[in-house]
């Protein structure tokens, strides 16, 4: 079996109300795709985390890598990679084009020997996971306290059982926010607070010290991802556990914000942290030091099948029988190829996602959806 082929699908959507984290403003989605084809014409899909244009353009440069080779020896394919740009490269974009490649070569693997990628991973722990949903990004001329209030109130009624809360657009609206919503929901509903690294220290610190009396899961990204001195004095100054990991890369990446304990809760993107390969490894760290690992997901429904793959062999820590189950981040803005890219698409029911079981990622790619969503390139 030999790799012969290897695309690049950009994906984009124009949004026409524009939306805003702490950290970016977004007019419009786009995602990235990578597709592998084998000669016996065994085909193999993933997701980059992050812009389409220069993901597409790491990807193509390790495609000549790729070529000719045997997509089975994921090990070995991953490590010749990352060693091609480990000088320049060891995180950011070098890893997040590299995760897409791996994704891809894991689902031509779990194709080629017909078991889902969690069996490939070591077998299933669960056939579902608990959804959370993220939204409550500030839209462009909404009054941010009844628009989330509204909006929060509306994941309670699909059957949610936690919701996770945009913030870091200043300290006073950010408590009316969270006062707000902790009213929508009520008392039993989950609650998670993300700032997108909108914070420093000090305001971080005083956010969460007068948050923490509305019963927060977590607070996330609540400084810049670069500043690891700055995660250890958020975790010491106030009582809300401490997320973040989105914007790490790779077991290096994750090295020093588990080993010191920069974070309660690290949260690696499949996508992004260097696909199953590297996941597992990452997991591995993350178990060893008592650190919980609760993925980050943000991409289309290949990314959630992957995600939901990795979760289904996540192994329990610490195994007991009632063990803390992962809950699948669950993307409630508008993206209206999120889904259409697959001919089945993920959905929750009452806030349950049943993880697919069938070869590889348990998917199969919508074609007709990929060109309607090509990104235009200008
Ligand atoms: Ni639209
Ligand atoms: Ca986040």
């Amino acid at each position: 079996m030999k790799i012969t082929e290897l695309h690049t699908h950009l994906l984009e959507h124009r949004l026409d109300r524009a939306f805003e984290s702490a950290s970016m403003r977004f007019d419009r989605r786009q995602h990235l795709l990578v597709e592998i084809v084998c000669d016996d014409g065994t085909t193999g899909w993933g997701e980059c985390l992050g812009p389409a244009l220069p993901n597409a353009a790491v990807v193509k440069a390790y495609a000549r890598a790729l070529i000719g080779r045997d997509p089975l020896e994921t090990e070995k394919i991953w490590l010749e990679l990352y060693n091609l740009l480990r000088d320049q490269g060891q995180r950011g974009l070098a890893v997040t084009a590299l995760s897409g490649i791996d994704i891809a070569l894991w689902d031509i693997k779990g194709k080629h020997f017909g078991v889902p990628i969690s069996t490939l991973l070591g077998g299933r722990f669960r056939d579902s996971v608990r959804a959370y949903a993220t939204g409550s990004f500030r839209i462009d001329g909404e009054d941010r306290v009844d628009s989330v209030a509204k909006e929060v109130a509306g994941y309670r009624q699909e059957g949610f059982h936690a919701v996770k809360v945009k913030i870091g657009f200043g300290v006073e609206e950010d408590l009316a926010v969270i006062e707000a919503v902790r009213g929508a929901i009520g008392p039993d509903m989950r609650l998670m607070i993300d700032a997108n690294h909108g914070y420093d220290v000090l305001e971080a610190v005083q956010l969460g010290k007068s948050a923490a009396q509305y019963g927060i899961d977590w607070f996330e990204e609540p400084v810049l991802p670069e500043q690891l001195g700055a995660y250890r004095a958020v975790r010491a100054g106030q009582p809300i556990p401490v997320a973040g990991g989105e914007t790490w890369h790779g077991r290096y990446g994750m090295l020093e914000p588990i080993e010191t304990r920069c974070v309660d809760i690290i949260q690696p993107d499949i996508c992004g942290a260097g696909g199953f390969t590297e996941m597992r490894r990452i997991a591995d760290l993350a178990a060893m030091h008592g650190v919980r690992l609760v993925p980050h997901v943000w991409g289309t429904a290949v990314q959630i099948a992957a995600s939901l793959q990795f979760m289904a062999a996540l192994a329990p820590n610490p195994p007991r029988p009632e063990p803390i189950e992962p809950i699948l981040e669950f993307d409630r803005t508008h993206n209206p190829f999120r889904q259409a890219v697959v001919k089945s698409p993920l959905e929750h029911q009452a806030g349950l996602v049943r993880i697919p079981d069938g070869p590889g990622l348990g998917i199969e790619i919508e074609r007709v959806a990929l060109e309607e969503f090509a990104l235009q390139e200008v």
